[in-house]
C-alpha cells in the first residue's frame, strides 16, 4: 500500500485521536513554538474521563489548560522546564519540576520516564512520506523512539519543513490534520540596559566563532552589536529572528565552522512566520535532537564556541542561580550547563553570562553575598566562566575566591557595591 493510502487510512479528528490516552498514562507534549494545539485542546476536552494523566512538557507557551486549577485531578505537569502556566501549577502544588541537563532529556524520557503516548505537530510529509520536526525537534523526537509509545501525529502544512530529523507516517498510530498558525513568539523589548550589555558581549565575541545564544532581551540585544563581525557560526539549542537578521547581512555564514562546516545548527526555534519562512526548505539549517545538539562534548568539537546566556543570580564565589526565586522553581536549567561546559571544553572558546546587574527595578542586586536560600546552583563556580553586566565583564576562571569577589563586585550596580565590600570583608574566604 502506498504511503499517501496509508496516511488517509489514519487520519482522524483530535477528539477521536486522544482516545488512546488513558488514566494514569505519562503522555509527551511536543515543545514550545511546535505545540500540537489540536491535540492538547482534544485531551483537555476529556478532562472529565481521565485521571492522573502525567504531562511531559517543557517550554509551554500555548494556553496552558491541562494545568489550570479546575483540571488538576486529570493531568499533572511533570516536566524539566517552566513556563508563566506550568510554574503556577508547581508554586500552587499542582505539578512538578524534574531537574535534567537538557541533553539527556530524552535518555531520560527512554528509560525512567517512558511514555505512553506522544503528542508531537510536524509539517506536510515528503514525496516518501517522511514529515519534518519543523521548529521543534529538540526533546519532541525522543516522543517516538520507544517502539511502546503511541505516537499522535498532528500535520500541519503551516510548519515549516526543516532538514535533519524526520518521523515517516509508517511510526503514526493516528494522524490529525490541523491548519492553525504555528506559535509565534513576540520579539522581546530591549533597554538602556540590554544594550550596554548586548554591546559588552559583542565584543567578546572574536570573527570566525561560533554562537550559542539563548532565550531573551539580553541574546537578542546582543545579536544588534554583531553586525561588523565577519564568518560567524551557529551551534545552538534554539534561535530566533535575530539570527535571521544576522544571516540576511552575511555576518553569518557558518563558513568557519569546525563541525557541520556551512550549517546553521539547532534543536527548536521560536520567533515571527519570518523566521520560520527562512527556516522551511532551507538546505542551510540542520535541526537536530537535543542529545546530539547540547551534548557538551560534541558542542565543543566547535572551535572558538563561544555561548551567551542569562541568569537571574550570581553570589560572590561565581555561583549561578539561572531558575529559582528563592526555592520556587521559576524556569529550569535548559540547555544553560550543557553550553557552558561545552563552550569551555572548545578549542579558543568561551562561556558568558550576562545579566543586568539589578531586578525589580533596581531594588535589589543581582550580583548577591550569598544566593537566595534554597535558591538552585544551575551553574556551579566549577563551570563558570566569565560575568557579564552593563557595568562590564569578570572572567572568572583561574581567579581565587577572594579575586573572584573582587571582580564581581566591580561589575555590580554602584548602589551595592559598598554593601557587598563589608559582606566580602565579613567572610574569611574572601576578605
Ligand atoms: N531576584 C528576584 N527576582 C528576580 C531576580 C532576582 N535576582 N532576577 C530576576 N528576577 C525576576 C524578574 O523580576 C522577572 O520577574 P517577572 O516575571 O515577575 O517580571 C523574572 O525573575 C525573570 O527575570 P528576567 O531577568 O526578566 O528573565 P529573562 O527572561 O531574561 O530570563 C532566566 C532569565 C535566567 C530566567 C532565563 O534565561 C533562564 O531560564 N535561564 C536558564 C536556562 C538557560 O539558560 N537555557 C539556555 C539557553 S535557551
Amino acid at each position: 500500500m502506498s504511503w499517501k493510502n496509508k496516511y488517509i487510512q489514519k487520519i482522524v479528528s483530535a477528539d477521536e485521536a486522544v482516545k488512546v490516552i488513558k488514566t494514569g498514562d505519562r503522555v509527551l507534549v511536543g515543545h514550545a513554538t511546535g505545540e500540537p494545539s489540536a491535540l492538547v485542546e482534544a485531551m483537555v476536552r476529556r478532562a472529565g474521563e481521565l485521571r492522573d494523566v502525567q504531562l511531559f512538557h517543557m517550554v509551554c507557551m500555548g494556553q496552558g489548560e491541562y494545568c489550570r486549577p479546575e483540571n488538576k485531578n486529570s493531568f499533572r505537569f511533570n516536566g524539566c522546564f517552566l513556563g508563566k502556566h506550568t510554574r503556577e501549577a508547581v508554586a500552587e502544588g499542582r505539578g512538578d519540576y524534574v531537574p535534567c541537563f537538557f541533553f539527556e532529556i530524552p535518555e531520560l524520557l527512554t528509560t525512567k520516564m517512558p511514555l505512553d503516548v506522544a503528542l508531537i505537530q510536524v509539517s506536510s510529509p515528503d514525496e516518501d512520506g517522511n514529515c519534518s520536526y519543523g521548529v521543534s525537534c529538540d526533546f519532541t523526537e525522543a516522543g517516538a523512539r520507544r517502539p511502546e509509545t503511541k505516537v499522535l501525529l498532528q500535520i500541519n502544512e503551516r510548519m515549516p519543513f526543516t532538514y535533519g530529523t524526520y518521523i515517516n507516517l509508517d511510526r503514526a498510530d493516528f494522524i490529525v490534520e490541523d491548519t492553525r498558525e504555528i506559535i509565534v513568539l513576540p520579539t522581546p523589548k530591549i533597554g538602556e540596559v540590554e544594550e550596554k550589555i548586548g554591546r559588552i558581549v559583542a565584543d567578546l565575541v572574536e570573527d570566525g566563532s561560533t554562537l550559542q545564544l539563548g532565550i531573551g532581551a539580553i541574546p537578542d540585544a546582543v545579536i544588534r552589536f554583531l553586525g561588523d563581525k565577519k564568518d560567524l557560526g551557529i551551534h545552538t539549542e534554539m534561535f530566533s529572528d535575530g539570527v535571521v537578521a544576522l544571516a540576511e547581512k552575511g555576518v553569518v555564514n557558518n563558513s568557519k565552522k569546525t563541525l557541520h562546516t556551512g550549517k546553521f545548527v539547532a534543536s527548536f526555534l521560536m520567533g515571527t512566520r519570518k523566521l520560520y519562512d527562512f527556516v522551511d526548505h532551507n538546505s542551510d539549517l540542520l535541526m537536530l535532537p537535543i542529545d546530539y545538539v547540547n551534548d557538551p562534548q560534541i558542542i565543543a568539537r566547535n572551535d572558538k564556541m563561544v555561548s551567551i546566556n542569562a541568569s537571574m543570580q550570581v553570589d560572590l564565589y561565581g555561583q549561578l542561580n539561572s531558575s529559582s526565586i528563592g526555592p520556587n522553581m521559576y524556569s529550569g536549567v535548559g540547555g544553560q550547563v550543557d553550553f557552558v561546559r561545552g563552550a569551555r571544553r572548545s578549542k579558543g572558546g568561551r562561556s558568558i553570562i550576562a545579566l543586568p546587574s539589578t531586578a525589580k527595578g533596581g531594588a535589589i542586586s543581582k550580583i548577591v553575598s550569598r544566593l537566595d536560600p534554597g535558591a538552585a546552583v544551575t551553574t556551579s563556580r566549577y563551570d563558570v566562566g566569565a560575568i557579564v553586566t552593563e557595568y562590564g565583564y569578570a572572567e572568572l576562571i583561574g581567579l581565587n575566591l577572594r579575586e573572584r569577589a573582587k571582580a564581581l563586585i566591580n561589575i555590580a550596580h554602584p548602589d551595592f557595591r559598598e554593601q557587598l565590600e563589608r559582606d566580602a570583608w565579613e567572610n574569611k574566604n574572601l576578605r
